[in-house]
């Protein structure tokens, strides 16, 4: 199947990211949020960064043009109804991504791929509401998404060599490299990176180090580009701590405990950059 028009459900950090990378590949982009406003909003914030580029001389004016020409706002699941491929990217909740799955599903055309951006959350289980189990598939793009190369495609129980295949060759035209992982809690990224955040959460929790001292630790001890409580503020602490529960429950093992202190922070919530506060504080420009 060729795949022209991609549909992008949720206009947060991630499903801004993705409308960008698909609009400056030159695939026809539809944003749906939980309303027009928002999915403007992402689109708006689209427009600054490819302006930035512009600035940069990193994009050409006529390449930004391009872009924004091909990103169109909507009212919801229902505009889908003529997308080849739809990206789910809204909050790290099953009941929700499942219910919005089973709207995705009685809107789209038959052919359509349903993709999930989940981290973590099982796709054999998204998949099971819909009609179309064989073409539901995972696809965890890194964050920020214009920048980080790498796209874990995960497949379901019942996902199709052919759905693969085709999110796979869509994934390289978007400029990224894959990796394939079973459908597992964590899958492969979250199951090795999540640990090591919650762990750095309960470092700071028993007091075992300040943030500096954790964060500057981590990044110069173990040679990261940042300290992994930076890079939790990063992911949104909301994030973390959904597929925190996610590992705990799927793998029913208490190593994978979501740190106390993780759980008071969203409680108040301190979400990270997002919300301007987590384990540090940020200005208006996310600084
Ligand atoms: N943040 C990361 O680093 C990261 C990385 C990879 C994958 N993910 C995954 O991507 C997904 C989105 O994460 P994010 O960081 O962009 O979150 P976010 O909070 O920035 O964005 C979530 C968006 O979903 C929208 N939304 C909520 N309910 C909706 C509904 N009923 N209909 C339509 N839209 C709705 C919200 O309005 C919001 O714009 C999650 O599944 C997350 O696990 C996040």
């Amino acid at each position: 199947m060729t795949i022209q028009s991609i549909g992008v459900l949720g206009a947060g950090q991630m499903g801004a990211g993705i409308a960008h990378v698909a609009a400056v590949a030159g695939l026809d982009v539809r944003v749906a949020d939980a309303d027009r406003a928002r999915a403007q909003q992402g689109i708006d914030g689209i427009a600054k960064r490819l302006q930035r580029l512009v600035d940069k001389e990193r994009m050409t004016p006529a390449a930004r043009d391009g872009a924004l020409a091909r990103l169109v706002a909507v009212d919801g699941i229902a505009d889908f109804k003529d997308c080849d491929f739809v990206v789910e990217a809204v909050s790290e909740n099953e009941a929700l991504k499942r219910s919005l799955f089973e709207q995705l599903d009685a809107a789209c055309k038959p052919e359509a791929i349903l993709a999930t951006n989940t981290s973590s959350i099982p796709i054999t289980r998204i998949a099971a509401v819909t009609r179309r189990p064989a073409q539901v598939i995972g696809m965890h793009f890194m964050n920020p998404v214009p920048v980080m190369k790498l796209i874990e495609v995960i497949r379901g129980i019942a996902t199709s060599d052919e759905t693969t295949a085709a999110t796979v060759a869509l994934a390289e035209r978007l400029g990224k490299v894959t990796v394939t992982a079973r459908d597992m809690p964590g899958f492969i990224i979250n199951r090795v990176l999540m640990p090591m955040i919650n762990e750095a959460v309960y470092a700071l929790y028993e007091g075992i180090g300040t943030v500096e001292d954790i964060d500057t630790g981590m990044k110069l001890g173990t040679n990261q580009p940042m300290g992994p409580l930076t890079l939790a503020d990063f992911i949104g602490l909301d994030t973390c701590l959904a597929i925190m529960n996610v590992l705990h429950t799927g793998m029913g093992d208490t190593k994978y405990r979501p740190c106390p202190l993780l759980q008071q922070y969203v409680d108040a919530g301190w979400l990270g950059r997002k919300s301007g506060r987590g384990f540090y504080t940020y200005g208006a420009d996310g600084r």
